[in-house]
């Protein structure tokens, strides 16, 4: 049984197949046509941490092709007292058709997957944000800059910078990843990413310079500079990560037609200045907008790769 934890997991083509599911979907949608592709069933949406954009996607996506989706906060399931992952996994799974989780621990979804008897899917976790990912990628599609891109992802080496990683290591474009020294991505993924871009011809490349990693990209994207769990860390990060800002001076010196994408939330006046976010070449709506498309198709794609 397929799970969607990682782009890892994933072959180019299967991604491209999603993808075009999800555009056609998309398409259906806004002729105003809502095929029952999901009818009748259940997807259990496990939430550790906050969301707005995942969870009312998943949510109205579901509904939107017939089935329904249960929200379950982590302050409310028995899981958030001590109840095992491996026990929650069995009996949850046992009730619905698929899982969805937000978790702060990859392990913990590992073995969430592991124990399951239904598709996972993996709506964030401190590695990988894969769903937003694919979102990413349909509004690349969109706004046509999936031929041989450059992509240039200015920021911390987090759960994007990875997805990032995956993707274009997948995919074969060039990627440029700047962040502060200390704020690199996870070595091992950056060496899967390596092993993948070698079969397709993917360029990867790490930087410290945002600079350089702007100059000529098609497409430019950030994300916040402390992630959820990394409160703490705030003040320090606030100044590690100066002159990592993406305004108007530094998306200058991306090409002329350069998208700015954001999975969001954003902070306006750190990764990303108020001009940029709100500017014409900035897509990070139709972005977020793309979330509840590509969770339809992901939805559709794992149940009928079950039947
Ligand atoms: N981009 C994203 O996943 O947003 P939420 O945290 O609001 O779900
Ligand atoms: N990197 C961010 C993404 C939020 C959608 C986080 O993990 O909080």
């Amino acid at each position: 049984m397929k799970h969607f934890l990682t782009l890892k997991d994933f072959t180019k083509e299967e991604i491209f197949d999603i993808v075009e599911l999800s555009r056609n979907i998309k398409k259906k949608f806004k002729d105003g046509i809502c095929e029952n592709l999901l009818q009748n069933k259940t997807l259990a949406m496990i939430f550790e941490k906050s969301s707005t954009r995942t969870r009312v996607s998943f949510e109205a996506g579901i509904y939107q092709l017939g089935g329904i989706g249960l929200f379950l906060s982590n302050r409310d399931l028995q899981l958030g007292r001590g109840e095992e992952v491996r026990d929650t996994a069995r009996v949850i799974s046992s009730m619905v058709d698929m899982v969805m989780m937000r978790t702060a621990s990859h392990t913990h979804l590992m073995e969430f997957a592991d124990y399951s008897a239904v598709p996972v899917i993996n709506g964030l976790s401190d590695l990988y944000h894969p769903t937003q990912i694919l979102a990413d990628y349909l509004t690349m599609i969109e706004c046509h800059k999936d031929k041989n891109p450059i992509v240039a992802y200015i920021g911390d080496g987090n759960n994007m910078a990875h997805s990032w990683l995956m993707l274009a290591s997948k995919m074969g474009f060039e990627l440029r990843l700047a962040t502060p020294r200390g704020y690199e991505p996870n070595m091992m993924i950056y060496e899967d990413a390596l092993n993948f871009a070698e079969e397709s011809g993917a360029k990867i490349i790490l930087m410290s310079d945002p600079k350089d990693a702007v100059s000529g990209a098609d497409v430019v994207a950030t994300d916040t500079w402390t992630s959820m769990g990394y409160e703490e860390e705030k003040q320090q990060r606030l100044k590690d990560f100066k002159g990592f800002c993406v305004d108007t001076a530094l998306f200058s010196l991306a090409k002329e037609d350069a998208i700015f994408l954001h999975c969001l939330p954003a902070y306006r006046g750190q990764e990303v200045s108020d001009r940029v976010l709100e500017c014409e070449r900035s897509a990070v709506f139709l972005e977020a907008e793309n979330r509840l498309h590509i969770q339809k198709g992901i939805m559709v794609w794992l149940v009928q790769k079950r039947n």
